[in-house]
C-alpha cells in the first residue's frame, strides 16, 4: 500500500525540514509545493506580466516542470509575496493541483509539503500532519536563517511580513490554510524540529 504523508502549516513552521527528513526516513520522493506557486509567481515577474491577470498566471501554472523546481532560485522573499498573491487565483490552484496530484500517486507514496495537501490536494492521505508554531518565533527563526546566513534582516519588517502571509493565506477563498479534521497537530515553538520528527515518526509508524 502507498504511503502518502501530507504536511501543512503555515510559513517558517518547520514543515519543510519535517518533510525532508521523513523523506529520507521512509524513502519516498518529497515535493515542496510551495515551489510551485513560487515557480509561477518567477514567472511572471520574469516575464513582466501583472501578477492580477489570472488567465496569464494559469497558463503559467500549466508549464511548471515539477522536476526543474529549485528553491535556491525560488527562495526570495519577494517570490514568496507574490506567490501568497498568485496562490489566491483558483485558476492557478487548479493547474498546479492536478501536476502535485500526479506527483503523490506512485506505487510507494510520497511526501508533500504545503497549505492544503491534507485538506484539498491528497484528502485521502495515510498520514496528516498540522504543523505550527507561535508567529513571533517563526519570524525569529526567519530572521536567525538570514542573519546566520550572513545577510542583513529587520526584524520587526520579517514579523509583519509572517502575519500578513499568514493572515493571507488562511483568508483566502479558496483553499485556505487550516488543519484536516483528521490532520494531527505538532506545535514546533514547544517541541523542536528533532522532536517534531521523531513525533511524526511514531504517529506514521502507528499508521503501517
Ligand atoms: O511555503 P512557501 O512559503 O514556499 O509557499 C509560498 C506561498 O505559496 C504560500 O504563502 C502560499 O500562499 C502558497 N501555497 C499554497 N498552497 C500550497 C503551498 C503554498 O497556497 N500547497
Amino acid at each position: 500500500m502507498a504511503l502518502v504523508i501530507a504536511i501543512d502549516g503555515p510559513a517558517a513552521a518547520g514543515k519543510g525540514t519535517l518533510a525532508r527528513k521523513l523523506a529520507a526516513h521512509y524513502g519516498l520522493p518529497h515535493l515542496d509545493t510551495g515551489l510551485t506557486y513560487r515557480a509561477t509567481a518567477k514567472a511572471l515577474l520574469d516575464a513582466g506580466k501583472p501578477l492580477d491577470d489570472e488567465a496569464i498566471a494559469a497558463e503559467m501554472a500549466g508549464a511548471i516542470d515539477l522536476g526543474g523546481l529549485d528553491r535556491a532560485v525560488l527562495s526570495a522573499h519577494e517570490i514568496g509575496e507574490a506567490a501568497s498573491k498568485v496562490a489566491a487565483m483558483p485558476r492557478v490552484r487548479v493547474a498546479l493541483v492536478a501536476a502535485q496530484r500526479r506527483f503523490a500517486e506512485t506505487d510507494r507514496g510520497a511526501v508533500l509539503d504545503g497549505r492544503d495537501i491534507g485538506t484539498v490536494v491528497c484528502p485521502d492521505a495515510t498520514v496528516k500532519l498540522y504543523v505550527t508554531a507561535d508567529a513571533e518565533l517563526r519570524a525569529r527563526r526567519r530572521y536567525d536563517e538570514i542573519v546566520g546566513g550572513g545577510g542583513v534582516a529587520d526584524f520587526a519588517e520579517i514579523f509583519e511580513d509572517v502575519k500578513r502571509r499568514d493572515a493571507r493565506d488562511m483568508g483566502r477563498k479558496d483553499s485556505p490554510l487550516r488543519p484536516a479534521d483528521d490532520a494531527h497537530l505538532l506545535d514546533t515553538s514547544k517541541m523542536g524540529i528533532e522532536a517534531a520528527f521523531q513525533a511524526a515518526r511514531a504517529i506514521i509508524d502507528g499508521q503501517l
